[in-house]
């Protein structure tokens, strides 16, 4: 069995006393205090990440957080798969305890983003995208600005409606004191917000972020693995959006959500609550429809009634999301992790979905190249 043993999450945010190589030790010690394991039985260190070589210079990551950590001559080595960089390191470890590889890996998903211009940062991450799309002038905003025209057009939505992704992620972050905008927001500010590609407003937008994650996922039997994976795929789709199928729903999402209700032997009705990549307001609208949450064309019907808030049948983006928590991308996946061991635990106070035991993780890179799917299960 593949089980989660100790968690940790910094605080997201505009973090200017850390660096990322604070970061990577604050989220790998807190992990392994957690876990309360004896550090040395660390036998594997991941280090999800997308930006460090561009932004800070500082690639091998692996290496270094071993060091950090007093691991040295421990195996480690980075992980990348742009956005989703985290969700991959969690089934990269899975993959080596299965392997019988390793007992304990350490996972640690950090980013440091805010040091560099919002214009440097928006260019190093389109290193996730194609080279045409690159070429053309877009950006992220851009290309997911794209796929909600295409949806609009198709399920006669406006951007209206994808204010209330916005509204509910805000709300579920003001009750999370590790997010990046611990505050609700009203409808009003979500559609006054400026234009950044039309139609995504600015709280259309995961914001730019610091912040870390860590995990120690055991393969160790004991009664210490309360908290089972459950399921771990992966599956991909070409990285240039006009080369997809479809331009509203993302079919890595589907197979990977597929492939693992089939492995956990479960339904998606039976998700008690999920933590989905919504980088833009559209990409929560496509994953709650891609996940089998609901039927296709009616995530924002959904969304607006409340189906996904805390209280709802199926919660959503407890932790404020990749909106309203932050997305320090080579994290993401990690922090989504920690979010539904949290709440599986019973320990997310003020924003605890009650008697919880299946819990789901989604994690995109791009605009949908790699997509991940994580299912926890408590025992
Ligand atoms: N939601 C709400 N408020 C936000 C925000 C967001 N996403 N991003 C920034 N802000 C706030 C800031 O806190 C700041 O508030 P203040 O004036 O009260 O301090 C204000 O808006 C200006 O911040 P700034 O960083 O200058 O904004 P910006 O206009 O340069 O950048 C975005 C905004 C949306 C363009 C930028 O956050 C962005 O590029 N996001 C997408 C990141 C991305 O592509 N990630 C990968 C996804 S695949």
């Amino acid at each position: 069995m593949v089980g989660i043993k100790g968690v940790y999450q910094t605080k997201f945010g505009e973090l200017w006393d850390k660096s990322l190589m604070g970061l990577m030790l604050e989220a790998g010690e807190g992990a392994i205090n957690n876990a309360k394991i004896e550090r040395k039985k660390i036998d594997l260190i991941l280090v999800a990440n997308m930006l460090g070589g561009v932004l800070e210079g500082q690639n091998h990551l692996g290496a270094l957080a071993g060091e950090l950590l007093g691991l040295k001559n421990t195996p480690a080595f980075r992980v990348e798969a742009a956005c989703a960089s985290g969700g991959v390191a969690i089934n990269q470890a899975a993959m080596a305890i299965k392997a019988g590889q390793a007992k304990n890996v350490l996972v640690i998903g950090a980013e440091k983003m805010t040091d560099k211009s919002n214009g440097e940062v928006a260019l190093a991450l389109m290193g996730a995208a194609s080279e045409a799309e690159r070429l053309a002038g877009l950006t992220f905003v851009g290309l997911y600005a794209l796929m909600a025209r295409v949806y609009f057009e198709k399920f006669k939505a406006n951007k209206d409606d994808l204010a209330y992704v916005a509204i509910k992620n805000h709300k579920h972050a003001s009750l999370n004191p590790k997010a990046q905008f611990p505050f609700p927001v009203l409808l009003e500010t979500v559609l006054k917000s400026s234009c950044v590609a039309s139609p995504l407003h600015l709280f259309d937008c995961s914001p730019i972020t610091d912040g870390a994650a860590g995990a120690v996922i055991s393969g160790e039997d004991g009664k210490e693995n309360k908290i089972k994976l459950a399921a771990s795929q992966i599956a991909t789709d070409s990285i240039n959006l006009t080369e997809r199928e479809s331009l509203v729903e993302l079919k890595a999402t589907k197979i990977a959500g597929q492939k693992a209700y089939q492995e956990a032997g479960i339904k998606p009705e039976e998700i008690d609550l999920a933590e989905v990549h919504d980088c833009f307001s559209i990409a929560e609208i496509m994953a709650v429809e891609d996940l089998g949450f609901c039927r296709k064309g009616e995530g924002f019907k959904r969304i607006k009634a409340g189906d996904f808030d805390l209280g709802g049948r199926l919660p959503v983006n407890l932790s404020g999301g990749l909106k309203a928590c932050g997305h320090p991308v080579g994290a993401t996946g990690v922090k989504q992790l920690v979010e539904i061991v949290t709440q599986l635990r019973g320990e997310a106070e003020k924003r605890q979905v009650k008697n919880c035991r299946i819990g789901l993780t989604h994690n995109v890179g791009g605009s949908g190249a790699t997509a991940v799917v994580n299912i926890l299960k408590k025992l």
